[in-house]
């Protein structure tokens, strides 16, 4: 008897022991990666281990308390991590909730406040809910294809009880007009400018649908693209250049989405990447509307650099004004070339606008 209570208490003494050990590691490594955080990468700090520490605790007994030197943002991450632990399966891998936290990190400033957030491509809708959590939109909609059952289970975790809303919508991303429709029912009186479309890991040919959904909605967006590559001579074309400039096929087809997105009309784009050990796919594309005053800066920095490129080979040629053209620099004025006739003749129109 008094072997087996010793036995008993060893064991109850072990248990009570795991507890503190997995609950003092939650908190410790949580608070240690918070402090590396503000000079480094911060999802690098959020690792798989540290996320099992906060499983065992929540497993253990009740749920860790937050610990109280966090920043509002840590809180809130600590907090989705913490629900991940605790929720019914099936439920997304904790890389996945990795991925979901980096991209919100990587885009949420440049995107800023949106009433409505559409996830596109969303799968669980993990990006819709972390943007709810962090009150970056008022409420989100998640289309895709299919519905995962791990959407609902993430959502009772991460959204059930907080103002805002998200809801699922079935829609083919790739058809033409599945956005304009989709705002058009949603949308109500809201401007673009209160709309985003978000999507991590938007599959090959999806993330060029989707600039083109989102630039003709005149919304601003943030794609994470994946699964470069298409079977066509566009996509043979890529590879055989990637593989002659000696740089990876991936990043060519991300950096000429990143062209596109800039020539696109009223758009300004700009690329972010989150840390490759979440995802090698790591790069987020936006593609954010242009002030007014933006594309007025635009257009005379365009006109500048014409202009002064011009005037670089002014020495190599016919000294300007006794050409076939005549060069004025005015302020305010759109230079527009009209033609180069041959290396040593350059010619210019200057057009008022
Ligand atoms: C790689 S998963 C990404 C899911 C989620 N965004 C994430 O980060 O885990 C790609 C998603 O695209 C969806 N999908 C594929 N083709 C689609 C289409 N034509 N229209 C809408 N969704 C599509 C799939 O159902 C899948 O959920």
């Amino acid at each position: 008897m008094i072997t087996m209570l010793n036995e008993k208490s060893r064991r109850g003494r072990g248990h009570v022991l795991l507890w503190i050990l997995a609950w003092t590691s939650a908190v410790v490594a949580f608070t240690g990666s918070t402090t590396k955080a503000r000079n480094v990468p911060p999802t690098a700090s959020l690792r798989e281990s540290e996320a099992a520490a906060f499983g065992g605790a929540v497993q253990a007994s009740a749920a860790p308390p937050v610990p109280d030197n966090l920043t509002k943002r840590e809180r809130i991450e600590f907090m989705l991590w913490r629900a991940w632990h605790s929720m019914g399966n099936p439920r997304p891998r904790s890389k996945e909730v990795r991925e979901c936290i980096a991209f919100f990190r990587g885009c949420q400033r440049q995107l800023g406040h949106k009433k409505l957030l559409v996830d596109a491509a969303g799968g669980h809708g993990g990006i819709a809910c972390v943007f709810l959590a962090h009150k970056r939109a008022d409420r989100a909609i998640v289309v895709d294809l299919y519905q995962p059952t791990s959407f609902e289970n993430l959502r009772l975790a991460w959204a059930e009880g907080s103002d805002a809303s998200v809801k699922y919508h079935i829609a083919d991303v790739s058809s033409p007009d599945w956005l304009s429709s989709l705002l058009d029912k949603e949308a109500g009186d809201l401007q673009p400018s209160e709309i985003a479309v978000v999507s991590c890991h938007a599959c090959s040919l999806l993330s060029d649908e989707l600039i083109r959904a989102c630039t003709q909605s005149q919304v601003d967006f943030a794609l994470m693209p994946c699964c470069h590559g298409e079977d066509s001579r566009k996509g043979k074309m890529m590879l055989n250049t990637a593989k002659m400039l000696g740089i990876p096929h991936d990043m060519l087809i991300d950096i000429s989405r990143l062209g596109i997105i800039e020539e696109s009309s009223g758009y300004k784009a700009s690329m972010r990447c989150i840390d490759s050990s979440i995802t090698p796919q790591n790069r987020i594309l936006l593609g954010l509307r242009e002030s007014e005053a933006d594309a007025e800066k635009r257009e005379l920095a365009r006109s500048a650099s014409l202009y002064r490129l011009a005037r670089k080979y002014r020495h190599i040629g016919i000294p300007l004004g006794k050409g076939a053209g005549s060069m004025t620099v005015v302020q305010g004025v759109q230079l527009r070339c009209c033609g180069v006739r041959d290396q040593y003749r350059v010619s210019w129109c200057v057009c008022a606008f």
